[in-house]
């Protein structure tokens, strides 16, 4: 083993252990708890919707940091409970759910979404970013009807096919955007998180 794998491994090693020591659903959790230690995401926040929640980490890490207030996790995939968070078993695509969930024309207002969401693999990288940047289109069509005009947007990217033309999307729809590559996100792995405050009312 070369020591750049040895340290590598070592490190995987330390998350994987502290989390399980910490009783978190997943590692992804650090990348969440760096990301509110840099820009406090939580600051004044009563409302959640974490969108891709399976298994179920950043959702419980929301529950933590506010207390009292309303989380909502949405997912493909079925999450075990998390006491206090609400659970949606379905895609953030479907409109029908999203009628029914935030009412007709998106009238329930959150201050914050979070999403750490990435659609199964096809091995086409192509397509597989086109799959993405076409549910991240959505996500932030979604979180203009649904944020309140000062909420936050907290959302994983991949780097690659797309990425520009979202940036550019998320610069004309929000005041403030900042990007933000947590310590405990794979160096080799091209996601990056978008931060994104204040939606521009054109
Ligand atoms: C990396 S995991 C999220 C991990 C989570 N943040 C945690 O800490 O436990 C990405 C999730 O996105 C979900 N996902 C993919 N496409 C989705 C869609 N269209 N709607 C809702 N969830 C989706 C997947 O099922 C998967 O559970």
């Amino acid at each position: 083993m070369t020591n750049r794998h040895w340290r590598k491994s070592q490190s995987e090693d330390f998350f994987i252990k502290d989390s399980r020591r910490k009783g978190y659903r997943s590692r992804s959790v650090y990348k969440l708890s760096e990301i509110d230690d840099r820009f406090n995401i939580f600051k004044n926040v009563k409302s959640v919707i974490d969108i891709g929640s399976c298994p179920g980490g950043w959702s419980d890490f929301a529950r933590r940091r506010i207390k009292k207030g309303k989380v909502i996790a949405i997912d493909i995939n079925e999450m075990e409970p998390i006491g206090g968070v609400t659970f949606i078993h379905g895609s953030i695509e479907d409109q029908t759910l999203q009628d029914n969930v935030f009412g007709q024309n998106n009238k329930e207002k959150f201050d914050l979404i979070i999403s750490d969401m990435s659609p199964n693999k096809s091995g086409n990288k192509v397509s597989d970013q086109y799959k993405f940047y076409n549910i991240a289109d959505g996500i932030l069509e979604f979180s203009q009807n649904v944020l309140i005009s000062k909420g936050v947007l907290v959302m994983k990217v991949f780097i690659g096919h797309g990425f520009e033309e979202f940036k550019s999307d998320l610069k004309e729809n929000f005041e403030r955007v900042s990007y933000f590559k947590p310590k405990s996100s794979r160096r080799e792995s091209r996601e990056t998180y978008v931060i994104a405050k204040n939606i521009r009312y054109n």
